[in-house]
């Protein structure tokens, strides 16, 4: 294909299934690639790590891509009040929050409740011998840690990931009207429901205090926080937390796989698990674009952009520039070092990187001393997205030692 002419919001047919080689093709050909809508499509670890760091000049607030997209809905509101989507001096206010609430003291308390939940799903697996690996393990793992961070019932956990999916759904470049409407109804009835649960807590301090992370956002709200922004701040937490760490377990399992040499080398030496986590995250960013806003003219390389233009940066081609990492198309997790921009970074980078890690650390390890192999029993079945790079389903077989 001519790359010059690739759109991003219209991309080939086969581009999901490859990707890494449109990205690839991008980044040699076309690094600063202007799109047909006028927009910006960057895949070079350089230009986008400088836009990452200058927040003055490349603005994360999405009134304007938003107020075009959603009208004056509630999925209106909630992206353009979540903190990864406002400026500074905003964005510092709602920022220093999150960093309060997530000290490693509290990430460490949390360790203990993961450890529990990993040892619960594989002891169905074990039984089952053969199932799916995102439904059984990749799926529950996140969303009822980031539950439990919040304090919501197991019950509701079912509840919590619909919402999630639809309004994070409505991220993606191209939306049919009942995805709009279904992402609005999500976001009313999430806050609803959230509403419910902070009045439940505010007049239960005991188990308040068992939830850390949710007690002190309550105790921000009216100073720091109004209402309306812890809402939407709970609602970004649970949605952030969940679907990019399913992401991260789903392929970083498949790469494993794909990689027997890797897997038995992480099996051997689980010192490994660090750089291994790192890899997996640079291989297959769970999130592969972030957004920016041009709020003045300025140069990328030799390209002049034009203030107000919106800019695509393709952490999943950053990730896989030789001119940043060695040999970028090789899964090795020896590598380092390794700074990938899964996570972002600059002022928005990921509040929730440690327990991503954590999460990822308990998982890994316990799988890989579980089980003497896992196989794929088919190809994992990816999901026609191009934000979020999700695996919807992925059957294996396990094998005990
Ligand atoms: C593997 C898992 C994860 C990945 C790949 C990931 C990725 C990212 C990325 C790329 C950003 C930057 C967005 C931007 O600059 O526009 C971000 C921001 C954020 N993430 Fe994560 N994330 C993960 C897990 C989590 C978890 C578990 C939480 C919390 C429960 C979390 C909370 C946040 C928050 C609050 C922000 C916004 C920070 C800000 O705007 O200052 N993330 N994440």
């Amino acid at each position: 294909m001519n790359i010059e002419s690739f759109d991003l919001y219209n991309p080939p047919m086969d581009f999901i299934d490859h990707v890494y080689k449109y990205y690839k093709l991008l980044r040699e050909k076309s690094p600063i690639h202007k799109n047909p809508d006028g927009s910006y499509v960057l895949t070079t670890y350089k230009e986008i790590v400088s836009v990452y760091r200058n927040f003055k000049i490349w603005s994360s607030d999405k009134k304007i891509d938003f107020g075009a997209k959603f009208g004056a809905s509630p999925l209106f509101e909630h992206h353009t009040t979540s903190v990864v989507f406002v400026d500074p001096p905003n964005h510092t206010r709602i920022r220093k929050i999150f960093q309060q609430a997530f000290t490693p003291k509290s990430i460490r308390g949390l360790e203990k409740d993961i450890i529990n939940l990993v040892d619960s799903y594989l002891i169905t697996m074990h039984e089952k011998k053969k199932f799916d690996f995102v439904s059984d393990f990749s799926f529950r793992l996140p969303v009822d840690v980031v539950c439990s961070v919040l304090g919501i019932p197991s019950e509701d956990r079912q509840l919590i990931r619909d919402w999630a999916h639809k309004i994070l759904g409505a991220l993606e470049p191209k939306l049919t009207p009942k995805q709009l409407d279904e992402g609005s109804t999500a976001v009313v009835n999430f806050k609803q429901y959230l509403k419910d649960q902070i009045r439940f807590r505010k007049t239960h301090k005991d188990i308040n205090n068992a939830h850390e992370i949710l007690s002190f956002l309550i105790e921000a709200e009216g100073l720091e926080l109004s209402e309306t922004e812890l809402l939407h701040q709970c609602i970004f937490m649970l949605n952030a937390g969940h679907e990019t760490s399913t992401n991260m377990l789903s392929h970083g399992l498949n790469e494993l796989i794909n990689h027997g040499d890797q897997f038995k080398l992480l099996q051997k030496e689980p010192e490994r698990i660090d750089t291994a986590i790192d890899e997996i995250l640079r291989f297959q960013p769970p999130i592969q674009i972030n957004n920016r806003r041009c709020l003045e003219t300025t140069m990328l390389e030799n390209v002049t952009i034009p203030e107000g233009t919106p800019v695509h940066m393709i952490i999943a081609g950053a990730n896989r520039d030789p001119s940043q990492f060695f040999e970028p198309e090789i899964f090795n997790i020896s590598r380092s070092p390794n700074r990938h921009l899964s996570f972002g970074l600059g002022i928005h980078i990921c509040a929730g990187i440690n327990l991503a890690r954590l999460e990822a650390k308990v998982a890994f390890l316990r799988l890989m001393s579980s089980f003497k192999e896992i196989n794929l029993l088919k190809k994992p079945t990816i999901a026609k997205r191009i934000r979020f790079r999700e695996i919807k389903e992925m059957q294996v077989e396990v094998s005990s030692f």
